[in-house]
C-alpha cells in the first residue's frame, strides 16, 4: 500500500528540490543492479532527510542501515563543518560500490562506514549523537532505540524509517516484522523521555526528539 497515489507523489517530487546528479545515478544504478531497490530512500524522502539534517547541523550522525549509501549522502549534506557520519551495514557485498559513491560525494573523510552487525557495533560507539537514522532490520528497532537513546544529546533527533510498514501496522494478523514495528511505535509513544511525530512520508518516518528532563 502506498500512502500517496502515484500522481500525487509525482506532483510532490516536481515541487521538491531535484536530486543531485550523483544521487540520481545511485538511485538509477541501485534499481538496475541491486536486490530490493525499494529499500533506497528515494527522491522525496532523501530531500526530507537532507532538510532535517540541514536544520540540525549535526556534529555527529549515526545511521543504522547504509544499503547503497543514498540516505547517508542525503544526511551528510547537513553536517556541521567538522561533522562526521557513522553508517553501519551488515552486507559486505555492497561495500566497494558504496565506498565509490562516498568518494564521489567528497565524503571519504567525513563518513565512517562500518561493515558488521549493528546490534554488536552500536554499543561500542561513543556519542553524543545529534541525529540518528534507524533503517535496518525491523525486528531490532526497539533494541537499536534502547542502545542509542542515552547517547543522543538532549534536543537530538532519532528518525526511524518504515514505521507504517506498507500499512501492515493496521492489520489484525501480523508477521514478525510487523509486530516489531507495532511494538516499537507503541514504545516510543509511551516514552516520557521524548516527543514524537509520525510523518506519513513514503513508508512512514517516526521523528523522535529527546527532551531535556
Ligand atoms: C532499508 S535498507 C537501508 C536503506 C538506506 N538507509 C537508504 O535509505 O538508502 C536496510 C539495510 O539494513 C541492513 N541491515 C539489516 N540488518 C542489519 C544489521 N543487523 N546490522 C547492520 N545492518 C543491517 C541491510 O543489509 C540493508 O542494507
Amino acid at each position: 500500500m502506498d500512502i500517496l497515489n502515484e500522481d500525487l507523489l509525482h506532483y510532490s517530487e516536481l515541487h521538491t528540490t531535484p536530486e543531485s546528479p550523483l544521487l540520481k545515478a545511485i538511485n538509477r544504478d541501485t534499481h538496475a543492479k541491486v536486490m530490493m531497490p525499494r529499500m533506497l530512500s528515494g527522491h522525496l524522502q532523501g530531500r526530507v532527510l537532507s532538510m532535517i539534517s540541514k536544520l540540525i547541523q549535526p556534529k555527529l550522525i549515526l545511521e543504522i542501515g547504509t544499503y547503497t549509501g543514498y540516505s547517508a549522502i542525503c544526511l551528510a549534506e547537513g553536517l556541521a563543518p567538522e561533522g562526521k557520519l557513522i553508517t553501519i551495514d551488515i552486507n559486505e557485498e555492497l561495500q566497494d560500490k558504496v565506498k565509490k559513491y562516498f568518494d564521489e560525494a567528497g565524503l571519504s573523510s567525513k563518513v565512517q562506514y562500518r561493515i558488521g552487525d549493528a546490534t554488536k557495533i552500536v554499543s561500542t560507539l561513543d556519542g553524543p549523537f545529534d541525529l540518528v537514522f534507524i533503517d535496518a532490520d525491523k525486528e531490532n528497532y526497539s533494541r537499536y532505540y534502547d542502545m542509542v537513546i542515552d547517547k543522543v544529546r538532549e534536543g537530538g533527533i532519532i528518525l526511524a524509517d518504515n514505521v507504517l510498514w506498507s500499512g501492515k501496522v493496521l492489520q489484525a494478523k501480523q508477521d514478525k516484522d510487523t509486530r516489531a514495528i507495532v511494538e516499537f511505535n507503541k514504545k516510543i509513544q509511551q516514552d516520557i523521555r521524548v516527543e514524537n511525530v509520525l510523518l506519513p512520508i513514503r513508508d512512514g518516518i517516526l521523528m523522535i526528539r529527546k527532551l531535556s528532563l
